[in-house]
């Protein structure tokens, strides 16, 4: 199996809660290597890339707000199946009911707002992966 890479997001949630250390030591301590790191303040053009999937659902633009609230801390992060580990490690998307055990399980909840703020985000496939990369770390 070959060594794959995975983008990581810490959402403006879990950076504006002091979380970004804990959600990258949880991914290191996994096993994963850290390969690229940055702050970023995302602009509304970087994320209509990223999210490009996402336009014209419901809670597109509520998501759009929530990634330009403020920082988001953006990694790159490599391993043999790193893009499932993650997924794994990040638990399902609605921090209601993400396992506890999972990042989203054990550090997120439910705030009663537009859109799920639920910390992190992991590259869905290695498609996915390359597209994501690019846009954040060009
Ligand atoms: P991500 O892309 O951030 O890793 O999360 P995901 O695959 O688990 O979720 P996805 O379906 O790709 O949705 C992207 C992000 O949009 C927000 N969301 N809120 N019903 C809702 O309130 C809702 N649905 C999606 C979440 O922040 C989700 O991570
Ligand atoms: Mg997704």
């Amino acid at each position: 199996m070959s060594v794959e890479r995975t983008l990581v997001l810490v959402k403006p949630d879990g950076v504006t809660r002091g979380l970004t250390g804990t959600v990258l030591a949880r991914v290191e301590a996994k096993g994963y290597k850290l390969v690229e790191l940055r702050l970023v303040n995302a602009t509304r053009e970087l994320l209509e890339q990223h999210y490009a999937e996402h336009v014209g659902k419901p809670f597109y633009e509520p998501l759009v707000e929530f990634m330009l609230s403020g920082p988001v801390a953006a990694a790159v992060f490599e391993g043999q199946r790193v893009i499932e580990g993650f997924r794994s490690l990040a638990g399902s998307t609605e921090p209601t009911a993400a396992a506890p055990g999972t990042i989203r399980g054990d550090l997120g909840r439910d705030w009663g707002l537009k859109v799920q703020q639920n910390l992190v985000h992991g590259s869905d496939s290695a498609e996915s992966a390359e597209r994501e990369i690019g846009i954040w770390f060009s």
